[in-house]
């Protein structure tokens, strides 16, 4: 699935076999005059830059009226570039549709959920199931084919931008028709969906395909079928992917040497697409990335960028897009510290990026995102943000040996699925407080802490490699997943799994006989209520961690279940809270509340420990520097806002400024 049956890189238009890493920027010159655009490449060169993604959002310029085509600006701009030796990672510029696609064509624009339309006026309104959408963005891809596809200038091409962002849920009828063929391919029959949808329940059962919708707003204060839910949030995944194909199977076809390629956006709580299941559809795997406000933000980052490292299958992948310092949609936007672009930039690089670009070239003056930081800003080339830009090119070129290492796994990984995403967070659960992600980037985060590295990679790669497995709220259990985890523990691998894991198979039916159904008794233990928390209750437990959100009243079934913890107080006293069968080699562990941070970090200690995972950091490093390695490469990144001093690894006298990276070669062992 995150298996990566060819990988195409750059094809870079000058010394195609040096090792580069790629630098730049989305590139938007239509939005200044001519005389700028000569600037731009001047700076580009001042800056290191070599390779921009042109033409994302000029649909409008390039095809101002139906029938009517503007290439001349875009020939003079990648003359320009290639002029100064500037690669071009060239958009087929569908993302956005132009005022007279939508005014003629109204029937592309999305509904929502109740039933209304998404206007134009901002970007990405359009259907991915519109026939009509469909036909007009593909005659704009064999245009920009036919004219660039043999243009000196280009790298690659950037199909659309970021599928999905605004528009991955559609409930209009092009989305109710392909949802329905999509829904015959999956299940065959009319009783095949009735079964899977358990439409006996509340007389939803279908006697014909017509009569089956996408989940529309329901009766105020009901839920609608949440297998309806979790089909429809798949579906729409693989509708965008569907245009993805459309798109790529014709640049495949007219332009077979250019290798495609398209943004994810694997950030935050972003969820809409399930992006293992598209990497194979790509030459290489590229990614937009912001940094989040808060506590975690620097981890999530890390996090995120480990994920696509392993989604792209540890081979290099594309940082399409961060941003050099403050972005414009948040409710506040703060300006990045000293040392943070580099930092963040490199962290991705430490995870497999050999591609760091940026959102975008030069700060808008108008727009939408006037306001978002750019590689030249507002205040210009003497600014603090384009030295640490030029900064950085030069740091990058100082690299270009890390280009093209593999990432080096882990011995430990955090397994990540979709499928539990969507499905654990969906209505009418024990708790509607559950997050998925936030409970898995905890976890990370006590890797961090403890000095231990670890990948997170998706539940359906291959993970049975790493020594230890952490699946936390692995929720929908599909049998053949659970026949995996019992034979990677049969095998001597130590799996750790939390609370709601192991409860409903792929259709969201219960494994009955009590909880957690598919992994009961891998586990050893047996809950037959749960005993979630409200948000001002926790729950003590006689490690001295402190549980919140859920709990679990465990009983323990098998005798050679070793109890971790108990819980303290209340009416769970003395029943176990966290629990560890080992029944041979391997070991199963069950962690049945959420101990965040704080409590997961001495608890994560001891069961790495126990599976003889250890750091490979010098204990006065450990959760002081993240540790990332690639091929000879050792990347020591600063976790903290003070100096540290890394000479037990770097050599006497080296430390690390505060958010600074260091690459240092191997120790040899
Ligand atoms: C997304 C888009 C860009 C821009 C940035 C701003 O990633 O792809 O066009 O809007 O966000 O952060």
């Amino acid at each position: 699935m995150s298996h990566h049956p060819r990988h195409r890189w750059l094809r870079w238009p000058s010394e195609p076999d040096r090792p580069r890493l790629a630098f730049g920027a989305d590139y938007n010159p239509e939005q200044w005059p001519r005389e700028v655009w000569r600037d731009d490449v001047r700076a580009m060169r001042t800056a290191g830059v070599n390779i921009v993604s042109l033409a994302i959002f000029s649909w409008a310029r390039i095809q101002p009226r139906a029938g009517v085509w503007d290439f001349d600006w875009l020939d003079e701009v990648m003359e320009l570039l290639h002029g100064h030796d500037i690669a071009v990672d060239l958009a087929t510029a569908t993302a956005s549709p132009p005022p007279w696609l939508t005014a003629a064509h109204p029937e592309i624009l999305p509904v929502d959920r109740d039933g209304h339309t998404r206007w134009p006026g901002a970007r990405q309104h359009w259907r991915p199931t519109s026939p009509v959408f469909r036909e007009h963005a593909l005659a704009l891809v064999r245009a920009l084919a036919e004219r660039y596809g043999a243009h000196p200038a280009m790298a690659a091409w950037h199909i659309n931008n970021e599928l999905g962002c605004h528009n991955a849920y559609d409930y209009s009828d092009d989305a109710a028709r392909a949802f329905r063929l999509w829904l015959r391919q999956r299940y065959g029959t009319v009783d095949g969906l009735n079964d899977a949808w358990a439409t006996t329940f509340w007389s939803q059962r279908f006697s014909d395909w017509e009569q089956v919708l996408p989940p529309r707003l329901a009766a105020p204060g009901s839920f609608p079928n949440p297998t309806q839910q979790l089909d429809f949030k798949r579906f729409s995944s693989d509708a965008l992917r569907e245009h993805l194909r459309a798109e790529r199977d014709l640049l495949r076809a007219l332009t077979p040497d250019l290798p495609v390629t398209t943004n994810f956006l694997l950030m935050g709580d972003g969820n809409t697409v399930n992006y293992p299941e598209w990497a194979a559809e790509l030459d290489f795997v590229a990614n937009d990335h912001y940094r989040l406000p808060g506590p975690q933000g620097r981890d999530e980052l890390s996090f995120s960028a480990n994920l696509i490292g392993n989604i792209a299958g540890g081979l290099p992948w594309y940082l399409m897009e961060h941003s050099t310092s403050a972005v414009n949609w948040q409710p506040v936007n703060k300006a990045k510290l000293p040392g943070e672009l580099a930092r963040d930039s490199l962290t991705h690089v430490a995870h497999g990026a050999d591609a760091v670009c940026f959102f975008q070239w030069r700060q808008s003056a108008g727009g939408a995102e006037k306001y978002h930081s750019a590689m030249i800003p507002h205040a210009g080339e003497d600014s603090a943000v384009f030295r640490s830009v030029t900064e950085l090119g030069a740091t990058l070129r100082d690299l270009a040996a890390v280009a093209g290492t593999p990432r080096e796994p882990a011995r430990a990984a955090i397994l990540f699925d979709w499928d539990s995403w969507w499905a654990a967070e969906q209505d009418s659960h024990p708790s509607d407080r559950l997050r998925y992600r936030q409970e898995a980037l905890d976890w990370y985060t006590a890797f961090l802490e403890l000095g231990l590295r670890a990948d997170v990679v998706p539940a359906g790669g291959a993970w049975e490699r790493y020594e230890l497995v952490v699946a936390p709220v692995l929720y929908v259990m599909p049998a053949a997943l659970s026949q995996r985890l019992h034979a990677y523990v049969g095998a001597g691998g130590h799996l750790v799994t939390t609370y709601f894991s192991g409860i409903v198979d792929e259709h969201e039916h219960v494994w009955l006989g009590g909880y957690p159904g598919a992994l009961r008794d891998l586990l050893g233990i047996r809950i037959e209520e749960f005993a979630p928390l409200h948000d001002d209750e926790t729950a003590e437990l006689d490690d001295g961690s402190t549980g919140t959100l859920w709990t679990d009243r465990i009983d323990v079934v098998d005798p050679a279940v070793e109890v971790l913890a108990r819980y303290k107080t209340g009416e769970m006293a003395g029943r176990a809270a966290i629990t560890r069968r080992a029944p041979g080699p391997g070991s199963a562990s069950y962690v049945s509340t959420r101990l965040g941070p704080a409590g997961l970090i001495p608890l994560l200690a001891g069961l790495a420990a126990r599976a003889g995972v250890t750091s490979e950091l010098p204990a006065a490093l450990r959760g002081q520097v993240e540790l990332a390695v690639r091929g000879p490469h050792r990347f020591l990144i600063n976790r903290t806002d003070r100096e540290v001093d890394v000479s037990a690894v770097a050599g006497p006298g080296s430390a690390l400024a505060p958010r600074a990276v260091l690459v240092v070669p191997q120790a040899r062992s």
